[in-house]
C-alpha cells in the first residue's frame, strides 16, 4: 500500500478544514494517510512517502505562510522523483495573488521531480457545501491516481 503523507499550515482553520476533508476522503478509499502540521514536520520526511499532499493558505502578498518557510527551504536538494503529489489551500480572492501558495508549492514539488497527479485545489476562505464536495473529490481522485 502507498504510504501517503500530508503536511499543511493553517492559521484560522480554513486550510485545516480542507486537510481534514481530503484526508477523510482518502481514508474512505481504503488508504492510510499520515497528517502533520508543518511546524511538526521535517522536509526530509517527504522522502519516506510514496505520495505527498501539501496544504497552505496564502499570506502577505502572495506568500507562503511564515511557518512554511523553513520547510520550503529544507526541501531544496531532496529527490522526490517517482512520488505522486498534489497541493491545496485556502485563499481570499480580494487579494491580487489568490491562492499563490498553492502555485509556489506545486512548482517546488515539480522542481524536485514529483509528479503532480491532481491539479491544485484553491478555495475561497472556509469551505461551504460546494467546496466540501470539491475537497472530497480532490481526495478521492488523488487516492485513485495511486492505484
Ligand atoms: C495579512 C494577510 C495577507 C493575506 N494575503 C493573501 C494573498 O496574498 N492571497 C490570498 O489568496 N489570500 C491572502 N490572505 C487570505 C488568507 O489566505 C485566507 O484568509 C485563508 O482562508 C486563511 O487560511 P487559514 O484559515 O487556513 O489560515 C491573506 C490574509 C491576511 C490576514
Amino acid at each position: 500500500m502507498s504510504k501517503i503523507g500530508m503536511i499543511y499550515a493553517s492559521m484560522t482553520g480554513n486550510t485545516e478544514e480542507m486537510a481534514e476533508l481530503i484526508a477523510e476522503s482518502i481514508r474512505e478509499q481504503g488508504l492510510e494517510i499520515e497528517v502533520k502540521e508543518v511546524w511538526n514536520a521535517k522536509a526530509a520526511d517527504l522522502v519516506e512517502y510514496d505520495a505527498i499532499l501539501l496544504g497552505a493558505y496564502t499570506w502577505g502578498d502572495g506568500d507562503l505562510p511564515d511557518e512554511f518557510l523553513d520547510f520550503y527551504d529544507e526541501m531544496d536538494g531532496l529527490d522526490l522523483s517517482g512520488k505522486k503529489a498534489a497541493v491545496f489551500g485556502s485563499g481570499d480572492t480580494s487579494y491580487p495573488m489568490f491562492g499563490e501558495a498553492v502555485e509556489t508549492l506545486t512548482k517546488k514539488l515539480q522542481s524536485l521531480g514529483a509528479e503532480i497527479v491532481v491539479e491544485g485545489l484553491k478555495i475561497e476562505l472556509s469551505p461551504g457545501d460546494k467546496e466540501i464536495e470539491e475537497c472530497k473529490e480532490f481526495g478521492a481522485t488523488f487516492a485513485q491516481k495511486l492505484g
